[in-house]
């Protein structure tokens, strides 16, 4: 059977996000393909209210808002950290535990909450505190046709956090293999990954890499 991918026409797609760690990083990820892209901020597009329950769902949610609004395809990312002593909380709800009652966002805040409860769980060493990052890249045209490409990263969860750089809970998150966090890495290292590369390190750029290798012509 032929397998047909729908076109992208004249290279042109929204990024459906309004994350700007989010956006940065996939900039960067999308930088050596010379596609046109514009984010759902830059557009001024509103947030779609993220109702799903699986990571799937409120990535469609996202990418179809978007789609519809511009006419153009959408992707969007849906991702969080899901950590196995709480359960595989705080899953979809990553970025709700950090809104505060005024509706900004605090990731200091975020971070003790999932510290004070693997503490009441007893999970103190590496290995109960497995956690994975989860991103799943929704491409959606204004049809509703969709695509998803997902990606995981394998870790543990760390105390006190350390490191700087990227955003979200990534001071907290040391992927396997690494002595550093996600938060001590620099944006290159954290995705471990450019065109060519065999393997990617972070969820996203493993979900992003298996996107280029559908739709960007990457081998
Ligand atoms: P959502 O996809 O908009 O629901 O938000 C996902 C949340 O997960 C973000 O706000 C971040 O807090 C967190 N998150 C997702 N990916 C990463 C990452 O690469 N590093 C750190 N935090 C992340």
């Amino acid at each position: 059977m032929e397998f047909h991918v729908r076109p992208i026409e004249n290279r042109k797609f929204v990024l459906a996000s309004h994350n700007k760690g989010k956006l940065d990083e996939l900039a960067d990820l999308l930088a050596p393909f010379g596609y046109q892209v514009q984010s759902a901020a830059e557009l001024g597009l509103p947030e779609p209210e993220e109702t799903g329950t699986e990571f799937e769902e409120n990535a469609y949610i996202k990418a179809l808002a978007a789609a519809k609004a511009t006419g153009m395809p959408a992707l969007s990312d849906d991702s969080g950290m899901c950590a196995d002593a709480l359960g595989g909380a705080p899953g979809v709800y990553t970025a709700d535990w950090a809104t505060q009652p005024d509706g900004s966002r605090d990731f200091g805040a975020a971070m003790d909450k999932v510290e004070k409860l693997l503490r009441e769980k007893g999970a103190l060493t590496p290995e109960r505190r497995r956690a994975r990052f989860v991103a799943v890249l929704c491409l959606c045209f204004p049809d509703g046709e969709a695509e998803f490409y997902r990606g995981e990263a394998e870790g543990h969860l760390v105390w006190p956090p350390r490191g700087t750089l990227g955003f979200g809970y990534d001071p907290v998150f040391q992927p396997d293999g690494h002595h550093r966090t996600f938060g001590e890495m620099t944006a290159e290292e954290k995705h471990g990954w450019k065109p060519g590369d065999a393997h990617a390190l972070s969820h996203r750029a493993r979900a992003f890499k298996k996107f280029a290798q559908t739709r960007l012509g990457v081998s």
